[in-house]
């Protein structure tokens, strides 16, 4: 058993597209596999944003392609989502995305001095909102504790989501948290809505918004 975390996502496969299988072909030109990766690109750019779960990627890319100065890292288990990103990325000629084609814990998991992530951003993480599967949710204590590790001080951590029960839950995890703290500040605004959000927004939801930072260490 590779995976010592419960799956905080619902499928990882699902229907791909032909262009989507092709585009997968070519997923080692995009993707990293360690932090130290990541660390000997950043003297190349002037900031480093984690995105994780990125769905589609459409808010990833519309980030990447506005920021050319900054090394945008996405996360996703979704394989029709990667496919469709690494479609994109040849398209628009993207430089500054790599992806992460697994679940983000493995990476975050590491071990490593060097501090990289200015941002990080989980926009919509799967709700999970029967009680029964609320262990299932990405952001508690653990995962706190092992973001924090990668994330430079006072670097942003912005989280969104359309579920009033897992908002409350947000709140409560990183109020009693010793990494981080409630921040007026964010990282590169959010133009629009993403998929995830605009469903909740369509089915009568509010979306709550959090802006912490990594306390200083
Ligand atoms: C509800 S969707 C939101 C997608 C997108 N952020 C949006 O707002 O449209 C949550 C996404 O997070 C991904 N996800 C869940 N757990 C993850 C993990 N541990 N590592 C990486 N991605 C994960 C899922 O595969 C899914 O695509």
């Amino acid at each position: 058993m590779r995976l010592k975390f419960l799956p905080s996502f619902v499928k990882r496969r699902g229907r791909i597209t032909k262009n989507q299988e092709e585009n997968l072909k070519s997923i080692s030109d995009y993707s990293i596999n360690n932090l130290n990766q990541i660390l000997k690109e950043l003297p190349n750019f002037s900031y480093c944003c984690l995105e994780i779960g990125f769905g589609n990627a459409e808010h990833l890319q519309f980030q990447a392609v506005n920021n050319r100065d900054i090394l945008f890292v996405g996360s996703e288990v979704y394989m029709s989502g990667i496919g469709t990103l690494i479609g994109n990325i040849k398209d628009k000629n993207i430089s500054n995305i790599r992806i992460f084609p697994d679940d983000i814990r493995i990476l975050l998991d590491e071990k490593l001095q060097d501090k990289i992530f200015d941002a990080v951003k989980i926009i919509c993480p799967d709700p999970w909102p029967k009680e029964r599967h609320h262990k299932r949710r990405l952001i508690n204590k653990d995962f706190l504790k092992s973001i924090h590790n990668s994330m430079k001080d006072q670097a942003n951590l912005y989280i969104s989501t359309d579920w009033e029960n897992y908002a409350q839950s947000i709140k409560d995890v990183l109020k009693d948290s010793q990494y981080f703290e409630l921040s007026k500040r964010t990282f590169l605004k959010k133009e629009y809505l993403t998929k995830f959000e605009q469903r909740g927004k369509d089915e009568g939801r509010e979306i709550f918004e959090f802006n912490y930072q990594k306390k200083n260490q």
